[in-house]
C-alpha cells in the first residue's frame, strides 16, 4: 500500500524549534523514521512538506488517487484550515493526524483541531513516538480493509 506523509508550515524546522514542546528530533529524522517503519511493514511512502496551505491541498488532490492512507502533521493549519479539512475528507482515505507536542495542554486556540474530524485518529504529545504509533494505527486499519 502507498502512504502519504505530509507536513505543514514550520515543521521543516523541527530540531531547531522550542525543545520543551517539540523535543530535539530533526525533521529529517522524523521523515526517515516514518519511511523506515512503513517499509518494514511492506508499504511505500511519498513525503511532502510545505509552508503553504494551497500547496498541501494541491499535493493531496494530485496524490491521493494513488494512495491508501495518510499521515499528516498539519502544524498550525490544524487549528484553522477548513480548506485542508475539506481536502482531507475529499481524499476518502484513512488519515492519522500527529502532533509532537500535546496540543490539548497548550494555548486555548491550539487545543482545537479543525482537521482532526477528517481523521481516524489523532496522536498528540508523544513526540516522535507519535509517528510510530501513527504508522501502526494506519497499518492495522488498512490490514482490516483487505
Ligand atoms: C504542532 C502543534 C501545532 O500547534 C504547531 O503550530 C506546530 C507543531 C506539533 O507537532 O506539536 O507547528 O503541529
Amino acid at each position: 500500500m502507498n502512504l502519504l506523509l505530509i507536513h505543514g508550515p514550520n515543521l521543516n524546522r523541527f530540531g531547531e524549534r522550542d525543545a520543551a514542546q517539540y523535543g530535539s528530533v530533526t525533521f529529517a529524522q522524523i521523515e526517515s523514521l516514518v519511511v523506515d517503519e512503513t517499509k518494514k511493514l511492506g508499504h511505500g511512502v511519498k513525503k511532502f512538506q510545505s509552508n503553504h496551505e494551497g500547496a498541501l491541498i494541491d499535493f493531496l488532490q494530485a496524490e491521493s488517487k494513488n494512495a491508501h492512507g495518510i499521515i499528516i502533521n498539519p502544524g498550525a493549519l490544524s487549528h484553522y484550515s477548513y480548506a485542508l479539512y475539506d481536502a482531507l475528507v475529499d481524499t476518502k482515505l484513512p488519515v492519522v493526524e500527529v502532533h509532537l507536542s500535546d496540543i490539548k495542554s497548550r494555548e486555548a486556540w491550539r487545543r482545537i483541531s479543525v482537521t482532526a474530524p477528517a481523521c481516524i485518529a489523532q496522536i498528540s504529545g508523544k513526540k516522535e513516538a507519535g509517528y510510530s504509533e501513527a504508522v501502526a494505527v494506519l497499518h492495522q486499519h488498512l490490514s482490516k480493509q483487505v
